[in-house]
């Protein structure tokens, strides 16, 4: 299995660092375009395997020759939020980014699972599609993961008990319209509604949205743990065949009564790619939210003009 992660800024070396201590692929090739980065982290992480006791070859690299006939293609590269921007500050500078990129990692690895990390990540995603000419069952979005992953550890620090036994969902758009659902988070199998105030909920929901912002805010950068290994589960999922079934973005077709968009909803992750795109009954109150989220990803999207 060989991997390629383009962009060896934090996410991207993050996710290449975290893949190689995974185990889950033989060849990790890291590309940037900044001479020098990409080897000099490939070269660290090669040499980290030898106290960690992986023997993951690590390839960092400014040539996408390099990359030719990966399995998985993580899509990192762009630049990050400064605080005081919205995702969607991004676009018009990281579309060109992601045409350039996709383009030539597209081209060299045709049968690749693309998993899209870039900023804002549904048009991104929008983008990616188009620019590859991938099935778009082979073209997802990480960011329901990371949004969930929020929500959880919030919870967690609220209620004072552990993340694991924890089960939650973030659905639509990775922007401020985001849908945390706490009506279906539950902890070991307990109801989070049943066990704190909807005032206390609503908090939660709040930081969850902004929680990409309040890192920003104290960094003066976007996160990047949480994010790597956001994706990395997906590269995994894919890899095993594991089939989980996680909050990503993918192309609806008709699955929450929309078409031609990228939101995230639960998708089945296996060596099809996405291979299901799963429908949970909303309530209407959700059902608002999803719809007006969409709405806001679908223009974002059409200022890529692809
Ligand atoms: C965040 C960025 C990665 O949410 O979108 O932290």
């Amino acid at each position: 299995m060989k991997v390629t992660v383009i962009g060896a800024g934090n996410v991207g070396a993050s996710t290449a660092y975290v893949l190689a201590q995974r185990g889950i692929a033989t060849e990790i090739v890291l590309t940037d375009i900044l001479a020098g980065v990409p080897q000099g982290k490939a070269l660290d992480m090669c040499q980290s395997g030898a106290v960690e006791g992986y023997d993951t070859r690590i390839i960092g690299t400014n040539s996408y020759a390099d990359t030719k006939n990966s399995d998985v293609i993580v899509m990192t590269a762009g630049k990050p939020r400064k605080p005081g921007m919205s995702r969607e500050d991004l676009l018009a500078v990281n579309i060109e980014i992601v045409k350039d990129a996709v383009g030539q990692a597209a081209k060299m690895s045709p049968n690749a699972f693309m998993i899209v990390v870039s900023n804002p990540l549904d048009a991104m995603c929008y983008g990616a599609l188009k620019i590859s000419g991938f099935k778009p069952n082979r073209v997802c979005g990480m960011a329901g993961i990371l949004d969930t992953a929020r929500f959880k550890a919030f919870i967690a620090m609220e209620l004072g008990v552990s993340m694991k036994d924890m089960s939650a969902i973030v659905l639509g758009g990775h922007g401020d319209t985001m849908v945390p659902c706490p009506r279906l988070a539950s902890i070991g199998g307990v109801p989070l509604t049943s066990l704190v105030s909807k005032e206390r909920i609503d908090a939660m929901v709040e930081r969850t949205r902004n929680g990409g912002a309040e890192i920003v805010k104290l960094l003066g950068t976007s996160a990047w743990y949480a994010p790597a290994a956001a994706a990395v589960q997906m590269v995994e999922s894919y890899v095993l065949d594991q089939k989980r079934v996680l909050p990503c973005a993918g192309w609806l077709q008709g699955e929450y009564g929309l078409r031609d968009v990228y939101m995230g909803v639960p998708v089945v992750i296996g060596r099809g790619g996405v291979e299901k795109i799963i429908e949970i009954p909303l309530s209407d109150e959700e059902k608002a939210m999803f719809k007006a989220s969409a709405d806001k990803v679908r223009a974002t999207a059409a200022e890529t003009k692809l």
